[in-house]
């Protein structure tokens, strides 16, 4: 029981979000004609499209080490996209919800992504994967990119497992979980596919994170070790996902589609990964910065009075995890630092 009530947490927790079109400190580099990102999925890559009325990542503490105030990022500052964007040379892209609003920072590309969300609908109202490609969509219609733009265009997709809590706290139990994997591989695939349809020219999404390391799934032995058997559900989606995604890139020599690995990536920069030596110095590593008094409350909660129901580490820097699912600026860091080789192999 205990297990499926964390998995309603991390389903909640997974609005990841934020705001915000301008570069992101001290990160952005000049470079690079024109590349656009195009950032499809959930929390890990939102910047901003969650609604600010509900989402806690526009609560405080959120957004405390960048840009210093809440801004939608489920984070204390910086999320992947930030990073992958500073990676190709170019400022965050703006998050969708913000063309509503009238601003035109589109040289970047677009972040359509939305915290909680999966490839199919999940306990979250906001738009699935589907969704979010049909925003794309729309606005190729209408011609706010040309063939041209996207010529060196690059999508970055992010799921990091609300669909997998969602049939958690629906179905209740494992039972039908190889299946239910893969059907959301199936529909991710259909998704990767109707991007590049679209024109984008590489396309990168993220292996799964292991589920079991986080802090939802580690609370209940005082954060000391992952839970072995959701880190198996996350090794059985990263098989199928390896095999899909070689299967989508068969018959063309270029890899169009490429997979970020944020489970190598967590495992070492939480210092797991096996005969490698860590990269990091958090003190707990799989402890989190920002939690709630007791179970009923969670990181930026406040009650009636508008007292605070939850606490902050000191220091936001030593800590991996911001919050029971989302890395901290610092873990984000970490798992970038842990990426880059690679990156520079797929991304250019
Ligand atoms: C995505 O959401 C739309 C609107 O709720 C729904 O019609 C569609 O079936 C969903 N797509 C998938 C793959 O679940
Ligand atoms: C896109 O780039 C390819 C070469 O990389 C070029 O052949 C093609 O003409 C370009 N298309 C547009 C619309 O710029
Ligand atoms: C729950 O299980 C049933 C039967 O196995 C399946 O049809 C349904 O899609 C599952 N629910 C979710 C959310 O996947
Ligand atoms: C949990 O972690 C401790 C110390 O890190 C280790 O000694 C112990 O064997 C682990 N337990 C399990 C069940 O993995
Ligand atoms: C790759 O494509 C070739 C021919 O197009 C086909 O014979 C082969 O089975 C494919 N391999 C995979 C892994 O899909
Ligand atoms: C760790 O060591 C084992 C055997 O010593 C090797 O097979 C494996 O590839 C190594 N893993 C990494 C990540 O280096």
């Amino acid at each position: 029981m205990a297990k499926q009530t964390y998995l309603i947490y991390f389903l909640l927790f997974l609005f990841l979000t934020i705001s915000s079109a301008h570069e992101i400190g001290g990160l952005y580099r000049h470079g690079h004609g024109n590349r656009k990102l195009f950032v499809f999925g959930d929390s890990y890559a939102d910047t901003g499209n969650c609604p600010k009325s509900f989402a806690g990542s526009w609560k405080e503490p959120y957004g405390i080490t960048f840009p210093g105030r809440p801004d939608g990022r489920f984070s204390d500052g910086r999320v992947l996209t930030d990073y992958i964007a500073s990676f190709l040379g170019i400022p965050s892209p703006l998050p969708y919800k913000g063309l509503k609003s009238g601003k035109k920072l589109l040289q970047f590309g677009i972040n359509f992504a939305y915290g909680g969300t999966g490839v199919f609908n999940t306990l979250a109202k906001e738009p699935n994967m589907t969704t979010q490609i049909n925003f794309f969509q729309q606005l190729l219609e209408e011609k706010v990119y040309t063939k041209h733009d996207l010529n060196s265009s690059i999508a970055l997709v992010s799921l990091g497992g609300n669909d997998y809590a969602t049939f958690m706290a629906t179905n209740g139990s494992l039972q039908g979980f190889p299946t239910f994997t893969e059907t959301v591989i199936n529909q991710l695939a259909l998704n990767l596919k109707r991007i590049l349809g679209l024109g984008v020219k590489r396309i990168a999404v993220t292996a799964m994170e292991p589920l079991g390391c986080l802090p939802v799934a580690t609370a209940s032995n005082s954060y000391r070790n992952c839970s072995e058997s959701e880190n198996s559900l996350t090794d059985f989606h990263n098989q199928m996902l390896q095999q899909t995604v070689k299967k989508l890139n068969n018959g063309s020599g270029d890899q169009v589609f490429v997979i970020i690995d944020l489970h190598t990536a967590f495992l070492s920069a939480l210092n797991l990964q096996q005969n490698q030596t860590g990269i990091s110095k958090f003190e707990n590593p799989l402890k989190p910065c920002c939690v709630g008094v007791d179970r009923g409350y969670s990181c930026g909660n406040v009650d009636r009075s508008g007292a605070k129901k939850y606490t902050v580490c000191d220091k936001p820097q030593l800590s991996f995890f911001w919050d029971m699912i989302h890395p901290s600026n610092q873990g984000w860091f970490a798992i970038y630092s842990a990426l880059q080789s690679s990156l520079h192999l797929q991304l250019y």
